[in-house]
Formats: structure tokens, sequence, C-alpha cells
């Protein structure tokens, strides 16, 4: 049965299109919702234009009540009836009660080679590392951020005089081809790992 995809955004979209553009022809799932929690988010329009429905979650009403906006985005969850979700960019930390609820059915992507540099600043802290290679996993998630079984990772070399800005631009290519083969997999049933290697 054709799986039921929500990806959740917070900015320009571009891993969500990705991700949508792929969802056609035989690919086991279909994109059922884009939600944003910032309604001034890009990629909302990208997705309206590529005919998917959108709400928008604005957190900023909630202050540091996570519970409440997490009813909230279940809330806009439960409607559209998902079995998968993917966070693509979404930038707004989880509780572990709302994990927990999707444990097995959530992805996410993230820009390190995980588990090096969770969380923020990654593209930085690879290069001041002076580290030889940078990447992107997409992995499970589970209650500790940026953790959970590792479904896939795509690798490139960092080259000397890379900034934070043109490695985050050779990467995201990389993340577009990633995500979608992971997802791809994982829709039909598979947490079969998924490499890639960027030679430039
Ligand atoms: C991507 O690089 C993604 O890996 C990163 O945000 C960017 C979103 O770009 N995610 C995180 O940092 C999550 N912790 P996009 O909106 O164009 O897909």
């Amino acid at each position: 049965m054709t799986k039921r995809v929500a990806i959740l955004i917070s900015g320009g979209g571009s891993n969500m299109v990705a991700l949508a553009e792929t969802m056609v022809g035989d690919h086991p799932a279909r994109p059922v919702l884009v939600l944003s929690n910032d309604p001034e988010a890009g990629g909302l329009k990208k997705a309206q234009g590529l005919g998917i429905a959108t709400v928008a979650v604005d957190h900023k009403p909630f202050g540091k009540d996570r519970a409440s906006f997490e009813t909230a985005l279940s809330d806009a969850l439960a409607a559209a009836n998902p079995d998968i979700i993917c966070l693509a960019g979404f930038m707004r930390i989880l509780t572990p009660a709302f994990t927990a609820q999707w444990e097995g059915r959530m992805l996410n992507i993230h820009p390190s080679l995980l588990p090096k540099y969770k969380g923020l600043h990654t593209h930085a802290r690879a290069i001041e590392a002076g580290d030889a290679d940078h990447g992107c996993n997409v992995h499970e998630v589970t209650a500790a951020l940026d953790d959970g079984p590792i479904l896939g990772q795509a690798r490139l070399p960092i080259r000397a005089g890379d900034t934070p800005d043109s490695l985050a631009a050779r990467l995201l290519p990389l993340e577009h081809r990633l995500y979608p083969a992971v997802l791809r997999r994982f829709a039909a049933g598979s947490r079969e790992r998924i490499d890639l290697q960027s030679e430039a």
C-alpha cells in the first residue's frame, strides 16, 4: 500500500522538493502534507507549486511551551494521516513524548558525519576541526537530538579554502540524492544503509 509522507520544514525546503519530486511513478510513497513551524518559510510556496497540501504551525505563540506546540503539530498531522514523517531542515527540537509517538516512522537529515557535530553550525565546526571529510546522514529520529539508527550517509572531501557556505553549497546536492534514496528504500520496508561518496 502506498505510504503517506508528511514533510516538516523550517526554511527554503530544497530537501523537501527533492523528496517530493521523486515520489512519483512506482515510488512506494506520496507526499500528503508539508508543514512548517515558520509561516514565512519559502518551502511552503514551493510545496503549493508542486500541488502538495501545506500548513503552518507557528511555534512563536507557544513560547517555551513545547508540549502545546507539539499538540498543535500532532493535530495538523492527524488531519493528513501520514505513515512516515520526514524532517527536512525542521529546526525545532522535538520532545521525547513526540519522538516516541513516531519512533520507527520518522526520519531526519542532518548535515554532518554523525556522531560528529550534532546541533548547529556543522559546516563551520568540521572546517575548524581540520576534518578531511564532511557529509550528511539520514537517520531515524529518537529522543536524543540528531541521534538514532543511521540509514544513509553521504561524504565529500573538505577543500583547502572551504568556507562554511562553500561547503554547505557542495553538500546540498548530495543531501538531495541521499534523502530521496533512503526514503524510497525505507517506504518499501528496508532499513539497509545507503552510502554515497563525492570525489569533489
Ligand atoms: C539542510 O542542509 C539540512 O541538512 C539542514 O538544514 C538544511 C535545510 O535546507 N538540517 C539541519 O541542520 C537539521 N538539524 P533546505 O530547507 O533547503 O532543505
